[in-house]
C-alpha cells in the first residue's frame, strides 16, 4: 500500500489559514484533487476535517484527533487517535494506496515515511499561517510534471 501526500503549496511555502481557510479557490486543482483521490482512503487532521465541514464522497474519510469524545453525524467517516493506528487501519482495506490530506500537523508527521508526495506547486504567493514542512529535496526524486495554468502538478518519491 503506497502512501501518498497530496498538497497544494503557494510559492512562499503557504498551505492554509489558522482559521482552516484555505487561501485560494483554483477549482482545477480541486478537480485535480477529486480525480486522483476519488475511490482511496483519506487521511487528514481534525482541523482540516472541520475546515471542510462535511466528508468527501466516495472517499472514505479518516480523521485524526487526541480527542476521544470526538464523534461526528456522518456516515464514511472514521476517527483514530493517532496516525499510525489511522494507517495500520488502512492496510486492512486491501488499497493499493491512500492519501494524506492534510493539514500541516499531519504533513509533518507523515512526510517522514510517505512513499509519494503529489505536489501543486502554485504559481503565487498566499497569506496564511499555516505551512508545509520543509523536507530533503534530495531524498525524493521527480517522477512526473504537469503543467497548469496556475499551478504545476510535481509528483516526488521517495529515494531508496
Ligand atoms: N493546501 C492544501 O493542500 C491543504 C490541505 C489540507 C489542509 N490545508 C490547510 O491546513 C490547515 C490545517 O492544518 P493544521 O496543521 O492547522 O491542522 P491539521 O493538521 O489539519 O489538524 C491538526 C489536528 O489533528 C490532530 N492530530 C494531529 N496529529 C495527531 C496525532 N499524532 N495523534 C492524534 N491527533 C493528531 C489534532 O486534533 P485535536 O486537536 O482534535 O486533538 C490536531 O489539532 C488549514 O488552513 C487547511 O486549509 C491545506
Amino acid at each position: 500500500m503506497k502512501i501518498i501526500i497530496i498538497v497544494a503549496i503557494a510559492e512562499n511555502g503557504v498551505i492554509g489559514k489558522a482559521n482552516g481557510d484555505l487561501p485560494w479557490q483554483v477549482k482545477e486543482d480541486f478537480r485535480h484533487f477529486k480525480n486522483t483521490t476519488l475511490g482511496y482512503p483519506i487521511v487528514m487532521g481534525r482541523k482540516s476535517f472541520e475546515a471542510l465541514g462535511k466528508p468527501l464522497k466516495g472517499r472514505e474519510n479518516i480523521v485524526i484527533t487526541h480527542n476521544k469524545n470526538l464523534s461526528y453525524n456522518f456516515e464514511n467517516i472514521r476517527i483514530f487517535y493517532s496516525l499510525d493506528s489511522a494507517i495500520d487501519y488502512c492496510k486492512t482495506l486491501n488499497k493499493e494506496k491512500i492519501f494524506i490530506t492534510g493539514g500541516g500537523e499531519i504533513y509533518k508527521q507523515a512526510i517522514s515515511f510517505a512513499d509519494e508526495m503529489i505536489i501543486s506547486h502554485m504559481k503565487f504567493e498566499a497569506e496564511g499561517e499555516v505551512k508545509f514542512p520543509e523536507f530533503d529535496i534530495n531524498k525524493w526524486e521527480i517522477i512526473s510534471k504537469d503543467e497548469r495554468e496556475k499551478f504545476v502538478i510535481v509528483t516526488y518519491s521517495r529515494k531508496i
